[in-house]
Order: C-alpha cells, then structure tokens, then sequence
C-alpha cells in the first residue's frame, strides 16, 4: 500500500537518499580542501593513522559532521537570513552606531573579535562593514567547513544542500523535508573585494583553540576595539572566565555586543556523556551546545547564572553596561531551525552592550 500512489514511500526514500548524497558531496568538499590545506591527501590516512581512519568516526564526530552541514543552512543560504538578521544584523547595527570604522586609509579598521564564530558569516559580515574581524572557533569540524565556504568556495549557489533531509518527524508534507537550498549564498571572496573598491578598508581572519586558552595570553592584553558574542557565551562551564577572558583583550572603553540566550550547555553535567540540549536533534543540532565536555572543564563543576545575575558579575568584573535589550517579541529566533516544522524552538535572546572600564 504505501509503495503505491498515493504515498510512494519508495520513492520518498530514494530521494532522501539523493539529498543524503548531495549532503555528503559538501561533506566531501570539505573533507578535501581541509586534507589539501594540511598537505595530505584521503590515502595518507593508512600510513599516518596505521589503519582505515575513514571508518573510525564515532558517533560524536558523525553528529557533529552532520550538524556542521545544518548550520551551512544558518550562516551560507539565503533563507538563513531570518535567523541572520534576528542574530548579526542587531550587532552589526550596534556596532555601527558605536563604533563607526574610519574611512580614512591612514587610520586601521577598528579591531572586532568574535569569539565562537562558528561557520564565519558575522566575521565577513564585519570584514565587508569594513572592521579588521577576527574568529575564533574551538570546533575542528566547524573552523574546516567555514575555511572552505571562505577560501574553496568559487561562486554564490554553488552547492545544493538539504539542511532537514535526514530528520522524518515533524513534516507537515515531504517536500518539508526535501527543502533543497543553495549554498553559500554570496561568494565571499567577491563580496569582500566588491567592499573594498567601494572603500572599506576591512579584513578577515580565524584563529583555533580554545577561547579561554587562546585570548587569555598577555599577547592579547587590550588589543580588541570590540568584542561580539553570538550565542556563546552560555557555552562555558563557567561564563566567569569568558568575562574575565573578554576583558583582558579588550582595550579600556572597548565594547562588548553579546546577543543570544543563556542556555547553559554544561548544565546537564553529571560527569557523564550524555550533555545534549533539545536543539541538538531535532532541528539540525546546535554544535555549540552538543557534547563538549570531552572538551574543556568537565572536572570543576559549572555555573548558571541568571540573565540579571550575569549583568551584574559582568559589572563586577570591571564594565559598564550601556544598554540592554531583553527579548523583544519581534526578536525572537530559531537556531537552525526548520521554519515549517511542526516543532519550533525559539528563543527570545537578550542583547547589551557593556563598556570596559
Ligand atoms: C551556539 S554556536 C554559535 C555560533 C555562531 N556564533 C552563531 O551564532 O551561529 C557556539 C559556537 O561556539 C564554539 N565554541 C564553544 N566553546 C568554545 C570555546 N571555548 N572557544 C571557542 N569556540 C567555542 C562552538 O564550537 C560553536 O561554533
């Protein structure tokens, strides 16, 4: 019965199966310009790991393979640009509005960090709004996939990807879950040359490793005009050594922009492995939050501050806050969210700006 019209169940999976490969040709791309940026090839793998690395990945690494492929869907296609405008375009405004970047060639771009910047698009975003933008990102999943979106990519829409196609719950109809988008939606090596004729003077880069361990170094002392948080800063264990972290690499009257929610991916701590969030199955994985315990500060116990709690350390610490901005209705926002699944899960983010001291 469900073979035949009307259902053609059959069918149903023989094109999630084609959506499942075009998914795995971006995985593939990825794969290769990441094996090429460290000089190996896909065989180097038998003489370097002794054996067939390819087979190797857990079930962690397939996760979070598969929701770094989803959050192409957030920063990279056009229809990612509800969630976009709801989560960058607020701090690009303020960024905007606080700290204009010059237009003279004889004064260097302000300095813009953004810590945790995932697949990149707020640190282009920066870079054409002509601020010297740097990521950091801990992900080795996701500083390969924004490295080649960056750097490999060689036109807008270049790649098909079906961001909700392995997912069967919650579809009103199939092509719900066969929603095919085109990645990246901009080529970024154009968009930047296209700001710099038109005079901005910005530039991009990425750094990898820990936040914490990377930022905390004397040779990042006052350094940053600005830092922007963008659904972070509750990926710490303990948001404490984000704040202090923050303030040691911004210049004194540097600006923190933070944007986003406060759930606290270490909350479900219990010193075991099963630390995921809600977001992290059904609407495409939020890679942030998933499992980093195996990562950083599983030992120490966390903290979870509240959002009136967390302003008020942060004013301890050594900033003013300027202005807060709390869950505005027409703020709220998914997080890789599919817009026509039955199952929503928004947030109503908070957004301020705090002054260092
Ligand atoms: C929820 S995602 C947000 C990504 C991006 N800011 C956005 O809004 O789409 C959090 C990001 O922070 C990264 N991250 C988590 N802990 C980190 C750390 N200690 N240092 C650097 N990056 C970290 C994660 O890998 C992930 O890409």
């Amino acid at each position: 019965m469900l073979a035949a019209p009307p259902i053609n169940y059959l069918d149903t999976l023989n094109a999630v199966d084609s959506a499942i490969d075009a998914n795995a040709d971006i995985a593939d791309a990825i794969l290769d310009s990441g094996l090429a940026s460290l000089g190996l090839t896909a065989t180097d793998g038998d003489e370097h790991a002794g054996g067939d690395w390819q087979g190797t990945a857990t079930k962690t690494d397939v996760d979070k393979a598969r929701s770094t492929l989803h959050q192409l869907y957030r920063d990279w296609s056009s229809e990612g640009s509800v969630e976009r405008s709801a989560c960058f375009t607020p701090v690009l405004r303020d960024l905007a509005r606080r700290l204009s970047p010059s237009s003279s060639q004889e004064i260097d771009p302000p300095r813009v960090l953004v810590p945790g910047a995932g697949l990149g698009r707020l640190v282009l975003d920066l870079a054409c709004a002509g601020y010297n933008a740097e990521g950091n990102e801990l992900s080795y999943h996701q500083l390969l996939a924004s490295s080649f979106v960056l750097n490999h990519t060689t036109k807008a829409n270049q790649f098909p990807l079906y961001p909700f196609a392995s997912s069967f719950s919650n579809h009103l109809r199939r092509e719900d879950q066969l929603q095919k988008v085109m990645i990246p939606d901009v080529h970024p090596a154009s968009v930047l040359n296209d700001a710099t004729v038109a005079g901005k003077q910005g530039s991009m880069s990425m750094t990898t490793g820990d936040f914490n361990e990377v930022y905390s170094t004397p040779e990042y002392g006052a350094t940053f005009d600005a830092v922007t948080t963008v659904f972070f800063i509750d990926t710490a264990p303990n948001v404490l050594t984000y704040i202090e972290t923050i303030k040691h690499c911004l210049k004194p009257g540097g600006l923190w922009i933070n944007l986003g929610p406060l759930l606290y991916h270490f909350e479900s701590n219990k010193n075991d492995d099963d630390a995921t969030t809600a977001e992290d199955d059904d609407n495409g994985g939020d890679q942030g939050r998933a499992k980093q315990k195996d990562r950083i500060g599983t030992k120490d116990g966390s903290l979870q501050l509240t959002h009136e709690e967390l302003l008020k350390v942060v004013e301890m610490t050594g900033f003013v806050v300027e202005e807060v901005h709390e869950a505005e209705v027409e703020a709220t926002t998914g997080y890789v969210q599919n817009p026509r699944s039955m199952l929503q899960n928004v947030y109503k983010p908070v957004r301020w700006i705090a002054v260092k001291v």
